[in-house]
């Protein structure tokens, strides 16, 4: 077996039950002209077993063995550069590394010459979208948190008549309306809550009509467009956040369940609920905070832990994708498989980026950090 070898290791952080390729993408790789190496029980958190990845074409090794010469290493967490000590001089690195908040980690990368490209600054660029892990990770997250929600909730969703009389209908609010929100309120919806969405983008008002929920905006504040560079939200004036926060006091009083997904990048997560607006809540209400590994959403909020304050239940999770492990992994190895079969060269045998992709994701190269966003 000959040609660009390409390597995927056990992910080694706690509670990180994803793997960076799944059988079928190391078919696809194989096809192109690479060849294969997968640490045995990599595939173990999302129900692939070594002997799917042999029949899939890749070997089984022990880590060690499995990044020995290899040229490209995947991963969904970047592995710490002591395990990459085998790997080519110069390899490339594709995975989340978290820039902004593992700046000693991409230091470290940089002094083992290795060339780090962090898919989670994959520009939001209609061709990209196919390599976007936060997007196909966000998405099934905005699944997760209302089915996590709706299982802690000790009421029903859908409004039901039954002989011994009706049950009404949850009310669902979903706070940020991006990838992980819209799939809220889908997701929401067809369990049959009645839902209502906000989000500081207005563009984002259309999107929660057409799925049926009721967008809830603050509309005495003029000039707001809440959308800054690649689609993204900006942070928001004084004025603004008071008003939001005014209008969400009185919506939230009046909701059994909230999702809150809204998110800045490169800044902690804005703090949209306060102790005192959960104390308005009814008793057995259910708040789901996306951001909680991100600083929160939600004032008092606790990663992987279930507080209840004022009777309100108050959860997150530091890994939501990680509690979906098939299925994330599936779409994260493809976004990689798209990311890098993107651009393959048939002649070098191997994968040459391009400016826009290329130097939007790669953070070090050659002994330096490289990314402008990092120098700034
Ligand atoms: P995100 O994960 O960064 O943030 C989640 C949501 O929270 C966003 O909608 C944001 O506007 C909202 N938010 C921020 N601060 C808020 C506040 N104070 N109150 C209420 N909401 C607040 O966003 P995500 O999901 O990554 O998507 C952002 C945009 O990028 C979307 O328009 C999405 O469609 C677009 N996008 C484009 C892609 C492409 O073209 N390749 C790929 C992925 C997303």
């Amino acid at each position: 077996m000959g040609g660009l070898r390409i390597a995927v290791l056990k992910e080694r952080a706690a509670g990180e039950t994803r793997v960076a390729a799944t059988p079928e993408t190391v078919k696809k790789f194989i096809a192109l002209g690479a060849s294969f190496a997968v640490e045995s029980g990599a595939g173990e958190g999302a129900s692939i077993s070594d002997q799917d990845y042999r029949d899939a074409g890749a070997q089984v090794l022990s880590a060690d063995e499995a990044v020995a010469g290899a040229e490209i290493i995947l991963g969904v967490q970047a592995p710490d550069v002591a395990a990459l000590s085998g790997a080519k001089s110069g390899a490339w690195v594709a995975a989340t590394f978290d820039p902004f908040g593992h700046k000693d980690r991409v230091d470290a990368y940089a002094r083992a010459g290795l060339e780090a490209l962090s898919m989670e600054f994959m520009p939001r660029i209609t061709r990209a979208q196919s390599m976007d892990v936060l997007s196909s990770q966000s998405n099934l997250s905005g699944y997760k948190a209302v089915l996590a929600a709706a299982d802690q909730y000790g009421r029903a969703f859908p409004m039901m008549m039954t002989a011994a009389g009706t049950v009404s209908a949850a009310r669902a609010f979903i706070m940020g309306v991006g990838v992980a929100g819209l799939q809220a309120i889908a997701t929401a919806r067809r369990l049959g809550a009645q839902v209502s969405a906000t989000d500081v983008r207005s563009a984002t008002k259309e999107q929660i009509m057409s799925l049926g929920a009721k967008p809830i905006f603050v509309e005495t504040v003029e000039g707001i467009e809440g959308e800054g560079a690649g689609g993204y939200a900006t942070e928001m004036s004084e004025e603004y956040q008071k008003a939001q926060a005014d209008l969400v006091s009185a919506h939230i009083a009046r909701q059994d369940i909230v999702i809150t997904t809204a998110l800045i990048p490169g800044r902690a997560a804005p703090r949209l609920i306060t102790d005192a607006q959960i104390a308005t809540m009814r008793p057995g209400s259910v708040i789901f905070d996306l951001a909680v590994a991100q600083g929160g959403n939600v004032e008092g909020s606790k990663p992987d832990e279930i507080v209840v304050r004022h009777g309100v239940t108050i959860m997150g999770y530091s890994n939501t994708p990680a509690h979906m492990a098939a299925d994330t992994s599936a779409l994260f190895s493809r976004n990689l498989f798209n990311f890098l079969s993107a651009f393959w060269d048939k002649e070098a045998g191997r994968p040459v980026l391009d400016e826009e992709i290329g130097d939007a994701v790669r953070l070090t190269r050659g002994g330096e950090i490289v990314n402008e966003r990092l120098k700034a």
